[in-house]
């Protein structure tokens, strides 16, 4: 079998030749004496249109296969110059391969994302999901490309987790534990010494800390997996799983991490313009409309810069125009990082130096001591993508934060000890991979670029 792909990256070999191809049917039409089938064979965005002739002996039976039937064509691929397509397959034979009924939910109309979102496991046979999914699928690649050709380990950080990356206490219990005869402590609570592990275990929020530990030994590293949060917030960019790119870079300091993310989301944007266009100016035009000049100017131009002090100057005088009002100590909601990267900048902004109390303990205390040397980075249409942060590397300074948050040292025993042995100045940032999804194609819900999403109360196939 010839791919679609093949014939239109390749298509002078193979016009006048006899071929064969697979597919799906996305629609027949036939009239007396012959007929049209628009296959689709799931290699590349295009479709093939098949042409077939009451000549065939099974012309009836091909004229009423339904929709989403897979058959196999063999016939002479012939150039039509002047159709919307530059091809056409002439059949003189169609086998059918499996057939469809007419209850196929994709019928050929436009369907709803919402309604395709109760069929996950049909929507990757639209358009839409056709251009998302292979998208995702390069951009994965992209990321990979972009640091392996800069020499950074690809580390494989654990999925199963004693401690609690973040120190938010947004974690999914992983336990063996018979839920109905759980063993008890004399105090009565859960006794996890009889778990599996011995001790209390969760799903990971975060690879960095193990990402750190190998960054000591390899300088450059960067974690690509899945992490897990059980945040109760039901939104368009929150999901309960998604996968996470954490990048780790010693002997360096917040500037040098900010001009990596840069460098990254560019390579990124830049990679998918150059190897998608087909599925990137479908979203331009069905998506988005100017996605494209903007990820084209995105691509060429630099980021903002912005102190989180500076922000919140900004959003103070327009605290009118916002549900939660701003102030110095506030988490940025949404709504301000919207502000700041639509109105303010209307481009990707990094901001800066958040105060200590609302990021995580392992953030390197400023001079001020009342900020850390943190960066998220924003972007229009989503908000935060990235977040990071130089790390504590001083260990007195270490212990003393983790002692602060109430954390428990003995958790923290081995990441103490790369303050101990060999400490450098390092820093490093997550990205949530689906928000780049979502920002490189313009869906506007996590749910619509995840193949089987898991949000609040969902968790279907
Ligand atoms: O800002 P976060 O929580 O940072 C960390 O986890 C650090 N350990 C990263 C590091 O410095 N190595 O998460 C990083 C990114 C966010 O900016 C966001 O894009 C994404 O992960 N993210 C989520 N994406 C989807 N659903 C959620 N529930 C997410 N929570 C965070
Ligand atoms: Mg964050």
């Amino acid at each position: 079998l010839v791919e679609v792909r093949e014939l239109y990256r390749n298509k002078d070999q193979y016009i006048g030749k006899r071929i064969s191809v697979g597919g799906w049917i996305r629609s027949v039409r036939d009239s007396k004496t012959f007929g049209f089938i628009v296959l689709h064979d799931g290699t590349c965005f295009n479709t093939l249109q098949v042409v077939y002739h009451d000549k065939l002996d099974n012309f009836v039976e091909i004229s009423k296969l339904n929709v989403g039937s897979a058959i196999i064509v063999t016939g002479e691929l012939v150039a039509t110059p002047q159709a919307k397509q530059p091809f056409e397959i002439q059949a003189d034979q169609v086998v059918v391969e499996g057939y469809s009924t007419p209850e196929y939910p994709l019928q050929k109309k436009r369907h709803s994302l919402e309604y395709l979102r109760t069929i996950t496991h049909l929507r990757p046979r639209t358009n839409t999901f056709q251009a998302v999914f292979r998208v995702r699928s390069l951009i994965s690649y992209a990321i990979h490309k972009f640091f392996q050709e800069r020499n950074f380990i690809y580390v494989h950080t654990p999925i199963i987790t004693g401690s609690d990356a973040e120190g938010a206490g947004e974690m999914f219990r992983v336990t063996t534990l018979d839920l109905e005869n759980i063993p008890k402590t004399e105090e009565g609570k859960v006794d996890t010494s009889y778990d599996f592990f011995g001790k209390e275990t969760n799903l990971t929020v975060s690879g960095q800390l193990n990402g750190e530990t190998y960054a000591m030994a390899f300088k450059n590293i960067y974690t690509f997996g899945p992490t897990f949060r059980a945040e109760n917030s039901n939104t368009t960019r929150h999901a309960a799983e998604f996968w996470m790119i954490e990048p780790e870079i010693a002997f360096a300091d917040l500037k040098d991490n900010m001009e990596l993310a840069e460098d990254m989301l560019k390579y990124i944007i830049n990679y998918v313009l150059e190897h998608a266009p087909e599925e990137m100016n479908f979203f331009n035009q069905f998506v988005d409309k100017g996605l494209l000049d903007r990820l084209k100017l995105v691509a060429t131009s630099d980021f903002g810069h912005i102190t989180y002090t500076e922000a919140i100057e900004i959003l103070e005088k327009n605290n009118d125009k916002f549900e939660y009002k701003a102030f110095w100590g506030c988490d940025l909601q949404t709504e301000h990082e919207r502000y700041l990267t639509e109105q303010v900048f209307n481009k990707p902004v990094f901001v800066t130096d958040y105060p200590k109390d609302i990021k995580a303990f392992y953030m390197k205390l400023n001079e001020d001591n009342k900020t850390v040397a943190a960066m998220d980075l924003l972007v229009p249409g989503i908000g935060e993508i990235i977040g990071g942060s130089q790390r504590e590397d001083d260990y007195d300074k270490l212990l003393k934060r983790i002692d602060e948050m109430g954390l428990k040292r003995e958790d923290y025993e081995f990441y103490l000890d790369l303050r101990r042995y060999g400490s450098v100045r390092h820093a490093g940032f997550g990205l949530g991979f689906e928000r780049c999804v979502m920002y490189l194609t313009g869906m506007g819900n996590i749910r619509d670029v995840i193949p089987f999403p898991r949000t609040v109360n969902h968790c279907d196939l």
